[in-house]
């Protein structure tokens, strides 16, 4: 796989999770054609450390931002819990208020996120006036802007977002999180939109704010090689659980889950024919019995699951939440089977 960002050293990571999810749940009622709630998040471990990147990966509809603004407080869980520092979410508006200046999140397309009319500083020191900054504005708005490699910040000040480039939009948006100094980020798709050369700029900011600022970030995302350069460890998410998770070399050089295998053998790098994934696109309101994977998995297909006798088990039995810590792990009766031959 090749890398567009030079990564800087990995800094010292304490021990215990910054933020956790814990069997979570997010159910959204069922809407018209649907014959049952969509169980968009069902049942997710995930911890996140201090001075940790993690990448969520997985295909669109699996539960990637419905997990991630659970984690922000914006959905509340149908079940489970998220904890920060250790201490469940407080839902009050004040909590959340104080919980979101530490917690901050970037979305996918800086054109949506920021307003036409606003100017770069406008922008930036929206969320210094939401939490009443009582120090000197022009002082946290400057800092915020360099850290995210606008230099100097004067320059961007008085500018619009249609005056500055995609790569330069997305930086204004990073600045707007930067600049109530968060402990982490969530960001949804932070290069989606841009163009492959300022991809590896953005990723390259996002790794030097974790070694400069020992800033955590959650980065979800389809992409595995964007997964591979950035973070620390990965979670492989299918319809609405997180099906493999572990170290990035780990999962992405050998990864055990047939989903996790399919999705890399399609990247261009990879050895090998790409695997297709058969059978119905995921759907939350009908998640199958069994491994919910059954139905589309090339293990079952091709009777490999059958000869290492666990084909009955792939269609009955629905495997547990992994628990999101530590090594690697994986969500599949065949992995495992062959973990112990
Ligand atoms: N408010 C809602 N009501 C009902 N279903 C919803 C709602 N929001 C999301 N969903 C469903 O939940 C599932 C997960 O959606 P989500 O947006 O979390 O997926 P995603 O992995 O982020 O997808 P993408 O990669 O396309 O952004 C989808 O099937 C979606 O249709
Ligand atoms: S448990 Fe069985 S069906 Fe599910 S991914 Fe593993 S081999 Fe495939
Ligand atoms: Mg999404």
């Amino acid at each position: 796989m090749t890398t567009t960002a030079t990564v800087p050293p990995v800094p010292q990571v304490p021990s215990g999770p910054l933020l956790s999810a814990e069997g979570l749940h997010v159910t959204f009622p069922a809407r018209r054609g649907d014959t049952a709630p969509a169980r968009a998040v069902d049942g997710v471990d995930l911890d996140i450390r201090a001075g940790e990147i993690v990448a969520l990966v997985g295909e669109s509809g699996c539960g990637k931002t419905t997990l991630a603004r659970s984690l922000l407080g914006l959905v509340p869980p149908t079940a489970g819990r998220v904890t920060f520092t250790g201490r469940p979410l407080d839902y009050s508006s004040r909590a959340l208020k104080a919980y979101r200046k530490r917690v901050q999140l970037v979305l996918q397309d800086p054109s949506g996120s920021l307003n036409p009319r606003h100017t770069v500083y406008d922008a930036v020191a929206e969320g210094l006036r939401i939490h009443r900054y009582g120090g000197d504005e022009r002082e946290a708005v400057s800092t915020a802007l360099s850290r995210a490699g606008l230099r100097p910040p004067e320059r961007f000040f008085l500018r619009y977002p249609h005056e500055l480039s995609g790569g330069q939009r997305q930086r204004v948006v990073i600045a707007g999180a930067l600049v109530l100094e968060p402990e982490l980020i969530v960001a949804d798709e932070p290069v989606a939109s841009l163009d492959a050369s300022v991809r590896g700029e953005i990723l390259a900011l996002l790794l030097r704010l974790r070694s400069e600022l020992g800033l955590s970030a959650l980065v979800v995302t389809h992409d595995l090689g964007l997964a591979w350069n950035i973070a620390d460890r990965v979670a492989v998410m299918y319809l609405g659980r997180i099906v493999e998770t572990g170290a990035v070399e780990d999962v992405l050089t050998a990864p055990q889950h047939p989903y996790t295998q399919a999705l890399l053998s399609v990247l261009p790098e990879a050895p090998g024919d790409p695997v297709v994934l058969t059978g119905e696109p995921p759907d939350p309101s009908r998640i199958p019995t069994g491994c919910r994977f059954h139905a589309r998995c090339q293990i079952l297909a091709t009777g490999e699951a059958e000869r290492a006798g666990v084909a009955d088990a792939c269609r009955r039995e629905d495997l547990p939440v992994l628990d999101g810590g530590g090594g690697a792990q994986v969500a599949c009766h065949w992995a495992r089977a062959s973990a112990v031959r």
